[in-house]
C-alpha cells in the first residue's frame, strides 16, 4: 500500500473518475453523478454541499449481502449508523432490509424514526449512559452488545428495576491489530473497546446466572477502513474458538456479530471485496451452526458521496501554490483527523484536462491542519471552479462542526435521474439561536 502521503503514487483525476462507475465526465455538463450534474447541484445549494448516489448505497448492499449469500451464509447486516446517519439512508438501508447498529440514544431514536424497527437494531459502544440503556430496555432493542463488567452490572440491575428480559451479546475484544490508522483501531488489548478475551468465558457464564439476561451470543468489531483479510481471519477464528469453549462449558451460543470494517480504495489502492470476507467468516464459523451477523458502515456509503465545493482564491507562493477552497476541516475533518487521502477532482470536464501540477488544497479554517491534499497533481483551478472531494460518503457530514462559526453545510440527495435536498445548509443565525449572554 503507498504511504498516505507519497503524492509519486496520486491517480489521475481521469482514473478516479473511471474506477466510480457512478461519475462521469460529460462534455457539457462536467461531472455528472448518476445523470445528475454537479454543477447544477451547485448552483442552485450553494457550496459547501454533499451529494449522495443512492443507487450506489443500494447497489453496493446488494453486492454485500449477495457475497455473503453466495457463499451460502446468511448474515444479518446491521447498517452502522455512525457512518451517515441521514434520514435517507438509514431509510434506504431499511428499505433493504437492513437493521441498524447504533452506539448512542440519538442514533437509536434516529433509526426508528426512520422506519427500522428496534428488534432489528444492536446497540453497541464503550459507554451506553444510564439514560441510554432504559431508551434502548423500553424501546426492547433486538441485541445489547456488552463492552464491559460494568456495564453488564448497570444493565442487570436496570432490567431488573424496569421489568425486562434483554438479549445481550458480548463483545470481545480479540486482541488483534487491524493495521489500519491507529485512530480507528478497536480490537488490540489496549484499545477501550470491548471485553477482553481472557475474561470472556467467566463474563458470559455471570451474564448467563442474571436474572433477566440474556446471553445470545458474541460481538468483535477490529476497526474500520480494514484492507487486508487477514486480520479479519485471525479475529474470527479466535471467535470460533471462543464459541467452542462456551458451549463446551454447556453456555448456549447463537450468534457472532462479526462488525463492519471493510476498508473502500480511496486512493483506486486494492482493498479487500466483500467476497473475500464472506470467505474468512465461512472459513472460520461454517461448522458452528451459529446465526452471523455484521455492522458495515463505510464500505456501504463511502464511495456513494461526494462535498462539492468551490475555489474562493489560489494563493502563489515561493513553492506551490495554494488553492482555497469554501469547503474546511468542519465539514471533512477525516484529512486534518486521520491524514485521510481523497480523491479532488475538478467539476468542469474543461478544467478536468488541464495540464496537471502541484498544487495544495486547503480550507479557510485557521489551522494548518486545514489541508485537504499537499503537493498534489492537479490541473490548474481559477476562483469560483467547483471541485467534487470523493468517497465522503462515510465519516463526512456526520462529523462536521460549525467550528470558525461556520454553518453545516447542505446535504443533497441524488436517485433515478432527480435530485433533493435531505438537509438544508445551517442558517448562519443557528449558530447562535440556542445561547444566552449571562445574565
Ligand atoms: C462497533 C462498530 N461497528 C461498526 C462500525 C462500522 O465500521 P465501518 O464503517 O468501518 O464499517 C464501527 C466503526 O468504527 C464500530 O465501532
Amino acid at each position: 500500500m503507498a504511504p498516505p502521503n507519497d503524492p509519486t503514487t496520486d491517480p489521475s483525476v481521469q482514473d478516479l473518475v473511471a474506477a466510480r462507475p457512478w461519475l462521469e465526465y460529460d462534455a457539457i455538463a462536467g461531472l455528472v453523478l448518476d445523470d445528475v450534474p454537479l454543477a447544477g447541484i451547485a448552483d442552485t445549494v450553494g457550496t459547501p454541499t454533499w451529494v449522495y448516489s443512492a443507487a450506489t448505497m443500494r447497489a453496493r448492499y446488494k453486492a454485500l449481502t449477495g457475497a455473503m449469500n453466495d457463499a451460502g451464509l446468511d448474515v444479518h447486516v446491521h447498517y452502522a449508523v455512525k457512518a451517515n446517519d441521514s434520514l435517507a439512508a438509514l431509510a434506504l438501508f431499511g428499505g433493504e432490509g437492513a437493521g441498524a447498529d447504533v452506539v448512542s440514544g440519538g442514533e437509536l431514536l434516529k433509526a426508528t424514526r426512520a422506519g427500522i424497527h428496534p428488534s432489528r437494531i444492536v446497540y453497541s459502544g464503550v459507554g451506553k449512559s444510564q439514560n441510554e440503556l432504559r431508551l434502548a430496555l423500553s424501546e426492547d432493542v433486538g441485541q445489547i452488545n456488552i463492552e464491559s463488567a460494568e456495564e453488564l452490572e448497570m444493565l442487570s440491575a436496570l432490567a431488573a428495576a424496569n421489568d425486562r428480559t434483554v438479549r445481550i451479546a458480548l463483545r470481545v475484544n480479540p486482541d488483534v491489530d487491524a493495521g489500519t490508522n491507529d485512530k480507528i483501531t478497536t480490537g488490540r488489548a489496549t484499545d477501550k473497546f470491548g471485553i477482553a478475551y481472557d475474561d470472556a468465558v467467566a463474563l458470559y457464564a455471570k451474564a448467563a446466572a442474571m436474572p433477566r439476561i440474556e446471553p445470545v451470543g458474541l460481538a468483535m468489531h477490529i476497526g474500520s477502513q480494514i484492507l487486508g483479510l487477514a486480520p479479519y481471519r485471525q479475529a474470527f477464528n479466535r471467535m470460533a474458538d471462543l464459541v467452542h469453549t462456551l458451549r463446551h462449558k454447556g453456555l448456549s451460543v447463537t450468534t457472532v456479530d462479526c462488525g463492519g470494517g471493510l476498508g473502500i480504495p480511496y486512493r483506486n489502492e486494492p482493498a479487500p471485496s466483500p467476497a473475500g470476507l464472506a470467505a474468512a467468516m465461512k472459513g472460520a464459523f461454517h461448522n458452528l451452526d451459529v446465526r452471523l451477523a455484521m455492522e458495515p458502515g463505510r464500505w456501504l456509503v463511502g464511495p456513494a458521496g461526494v462535498l462539492l465545493a468551490s475555489v474562493v482564491l489560489v494563493k502563489q507562493t515561493a513553492f506551490e501554490p495554494f488553492v482555497v477552497l469554501d469547503a474546511a476541516m468542519n465539514d471533512l475533518v477525516r484529512p486534518a483527523m486521520y491524514d485521510a487521502w481523497h480523491g479532488i477532482v475538478p467539476v468542469s470536464a474543461i478544467d478536468a484536462v488541464g495540464p496537471a501540477r502541484r498544487c495544495s488544497v486547503v480550507g479557510p479554517v485557521c489551522e494548518s491542519g486545514d489541508t485537504f491534499a499537499r503537493s498534489r497533481l492537479l490541473p490548474p483551478l481559477v476562483p469560483n471552479a467547483r471541485v467534487a472531494i470523493l468517497d465522503a460518503g462515510a465519516y463526512g457530514a456526520v462529523m462536521s462542526s460549525t467550528y470558525n462559526a461556520r454553518p453545516m453545510a447542505a446535504e443533497v440527495w441524488v436517485d433515478g435521474g432527480r435530485w433533493s435536498v435531505i438537509r438544508d445548509r445551517q442558517p448562519i443565525d443557528a449558530l447562535w439561536e440556542r445561547e444566552r449572554l449571562p445574565t
